[in-house]
């Protein structure tokens, strides 16, 4: 992909990814299971080397929830692929690429408590802080980053540049 230049090298990523993990570890640690749900496409990458990195014993549910079409959201929100399994009484972590008007994430961490958790949380690897439209915490953040469209590390440019190894941004 042209223009595109480094923001986070491979090396950076999974620092980071590791300091996540051990906060993820700490703070639930003693539990026996957390569900992680993770978010596709894009944070295949970003949970495949998070739970690799945890100890604490994870099942995996996968969900798509939104389309997102070149650099715009479209804001239509629809669930795509559902859960898998009952997440009732379950302690439940949204593993997601990115936050950016957090209408999506909003959306879904709504969507899932009505599945009765016992909780739900919430961790991204970006954080585009000052695009935030709708209110919503976030419980673990890689990076915040400027309002720059990323490509690679599992962002995409219309579903292309998700292997890129690096998380690139576009100029
Ligand atoms: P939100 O609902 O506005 O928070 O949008 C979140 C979604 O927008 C993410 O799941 C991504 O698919 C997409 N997105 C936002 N910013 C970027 C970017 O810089 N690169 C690639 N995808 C992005
Ligand atoms: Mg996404």
């Amino acid at each position: 992909m042209d223009n595109l230049k480094v923001m986070y090298e491979e090396e950076e990523l999974q620092k980071r990814i590791k300091e996540v993990a051990e906060q993820i570890d700490k703070d639930y640690e003693g539990t026996d299971e957390i569900v992680i749900i993770s978010v596709l496409k894009g944070a295949i990458f970003f949970t495949v080397d998070l739970v690799k990195k945890m100890k604490t014993p994870i099942t995996l549910e996968v969900m798509q929830v939104s389309s997102y079409t070149g650099t715009e959201s479209t804001g239509n929100i629809i669930v795509k692929k559902d859960l898998d399994n009952s997440i009732e009484g379950k302690n439940v972590l949204i593993v997601e690429d990115i936050i950016d008007s957090g209408r999506t994430l909003k959306y879904l961490k709504e969507y899932l408590q009505t599945k009765n958790p016992k909780s739900v949380k919430i961790a991204v690897l970006m954080d585009k802080k000052e695009r935030r439209i709708v209110d919503i915490d976030v419980d673990y953040t890689g990076f915040v980053i400027p309002n720059k469209f990323i490509v690679g590390y599992g962002f995409d440019y219309d579903e292309k540049g998700r292997n890129i190894p690096y998380v690139g941004y576009l100029e």
